[in-house]
């Protein structure tokens, strides 16, 4: 079963826009979950300018599904807020300040001795980690020897080329890398820019897949599907 993790940081973006709790961003969580979806996932950065570090708090003593925290561990302060929250999963995604999205993944053989290190203090602390990573076999034996319990190959090389009509291009080292990474023995996360469209190609290409992280697509479907209803659907894809 691959399990369907929402990201939640676009409700904490539309109600920062007017200030005041509407939407209410921990009610999305227990939503999500009551939804059907089988986690949740945030992702907090240190300008707050979405997801903010009290929400975090306040969503962890709610939810009862999953609960991933993803971010940039060279912030003490995003290392000092997982180690506070203990959620399931922490994904280590390689930002700079202030970038708008999550746009690479770790170069694991230059960071090597930094992951090594920063995902030990997380194992420690009894929180699986995860780190985000491109498609790349070199990548991914790097990552092997860091001790992450997984990866989670970026995808956004996938819908854009499944978007042009290239399906089996898109898909192609997607299904390498995680040949590699179940050889390896990790296990195995995805997300950035999957949907509707092509999250069944991706899942039925990559079936021992573990979890997807959705928001952006996700989000927006719920706008016109209403956000239960787009849970159910996305689950649906990933049958
Ligand atoms: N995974 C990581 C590491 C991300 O940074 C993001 C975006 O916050 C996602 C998954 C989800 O991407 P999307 O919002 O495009 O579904």
């Amino acid at each position: 079963m691959t399990k369907l993790s929402v990201n939640i940081n676009k409700f904490a973006t539309l109600r920062n826009s007017r200030g005041g709790n509407n939407p209410d961003v921990v009610k999305a969580a227990v939503d999500a979950q009551q939804f059907g979806a089988d986690g949740v996932t945030v992702h907090p950065r240190p300008d707050e300018r979405h997801i903010r570090y009290n929400d975090v708090r306040e969503i962890k003593k709610i939810i009862t599904t999953e609960f991933n925290i993803e971010g940039n561990c060279t912030e003490q302060k995003f290392v000092d807020l997982v180690l506070e929250v203990k959620p399931n999963q922490v994904t280590l995604v390689p930002d700079a300040l202030g970038q708008l999205t999550s746009d690479h993944g770790w170069d694991t053989v230059k960071n090597k001795n930094y992951l090594i290190d920063i995902i030990k203090v997380f194992k420690n602390a009894g929180i699986r980690v995860s780190i985000f990573i491109d498609p790349v076999i070199e990548m991914i034996e790097g990552a092997a020897a860091t001790g992450t319990d997984r990866v989670e190959l970026y995808t956004e090389a996938y819908a854009s080329h499944y978007k042009n009509g290239e399906r089996d291009t898109a898909v192609k080292p997607y299904v390498d890398a995680a040949k590699k990474v179940k050889e390896l023995g990790m296990g195995l996360n995805a997300g950035h820019d999957l949907d509707l469209n092509n999250l069944k190609f991706f899942k039925q290409n990559i079936p021992w897949l573990d979890e997807v992280s959705i928001g952006h697509a996700l989000i927006c479907d719920a706008l016109y599907f209403g956000f239960e209803n787009t849970i159910q659907l996305y689950k649906r894809q990933l049958m």
